[in-house]
């Protein structure tokens, strides 16, 4: 092989590393994309995955009073239902954690935290059971995204439990949370009647353009959600179906 040659095949290698260390480049980060569109398909998946609700207890039998009144309503005019808890009286319905739940967070009702954006929130409400009494210290455990839609799964970042008072009511500060990718806007939360069983579930933002797409968004559980002097305020009850 000759000087000339050998500096033509130099050249052309020259030529193919230039072109394909780019490329190797971009396969790369295609991939490192696919991987993390999987991942939050698979979160997605994990987070609307449905929750079957638990039987509704047998009906107690009747009464003598009500079997009475049940027959002199047959005769009579049928007496109206006694109003109860404002039509709160349902169960909160159950819904799937999802893939980022973290256990033992910090006991606090704030989760504003130095730097963090976001337009704020004052999340409050109570804990009822079934026959509308107030639960006193029912544990609540939120948890939701940052203002980007992103989770913090190495720390505690908008995650944190507290307990409701003697009359059952809890207040929450934090912020809107961001839109996770795959979902509308929500909030996680865990609540439990002391000694009880846990309730899973998520809460809904009024007006999301994602809700009607969402695969478990349930309008029972929306927040009541108005406009706040510096930013927003929602209240939900929670209602435990314990005895
Ligand atoms: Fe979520």
């Amino acid at each position: 092989m000759d000087t000339q040659t050998v500096l033509r095949y130099s050249r052309r290698s020259l030529w193919l590393r230039a072109l394909l260390v780019p490329l190797t480049a971009v396969i790369a980060a295609c991939g490192g994309l696919g991987r993390r569109a999987e991942q939050q398909q698979a979160a997605v998946a994990q987070e609307t995955e449905k929750v079957q609700p638990t039987a509704a207890p047998a009906p107690a039998a009747q009464s003598g009073e009500q079997k009475q009144g049940t027959t002199a309503s047959a005769a009579t005019t049928e007496l109206p239902a006694t109003p109860a808890c404002e039509d709160d009286d349902d169960p909160t319905p159950p819904q799937t954690a999802g893939p980022f739940y973290t256990p033992n967070t910090p006991l606090r009702t704030s989760l504003l935290e130095p730097g963090l954006g976001g337009t704020r929130l004052l999340l409050s409400g109570q804990v009822l059971s079934t026959k509308c009494t107030p639960i006193a210290g029912a544990l609540l455990d939120f948890w939701h995204t940052d203002d980007a839609g992103d989770y913090d799964n190495e720390g505690y970042t908008f995650r944190g439990h507290q307990f409701a008072d003697a009359a059952g009511r809890f207040t929450l500060e934090t912020i809107v949370p961001g839109i996770y990718p795959g979902r509308t806007r929500h909030i996680h939360v865990r609540v439990q009647a002391p000694n009880q069983p846990i309730l899973t579930t998520q809460l809904y933002f009024p007006g999301e353009s994602g809700n009607q797409g969402d695969g478990i968004f349930d309008p029972v559980l929306l927040l009541e959600l108005a406009d706040a002097a510096n930013g927003k305020e929602a209240q939900f009850t929670f209602v435990l179906d314990v005895p």
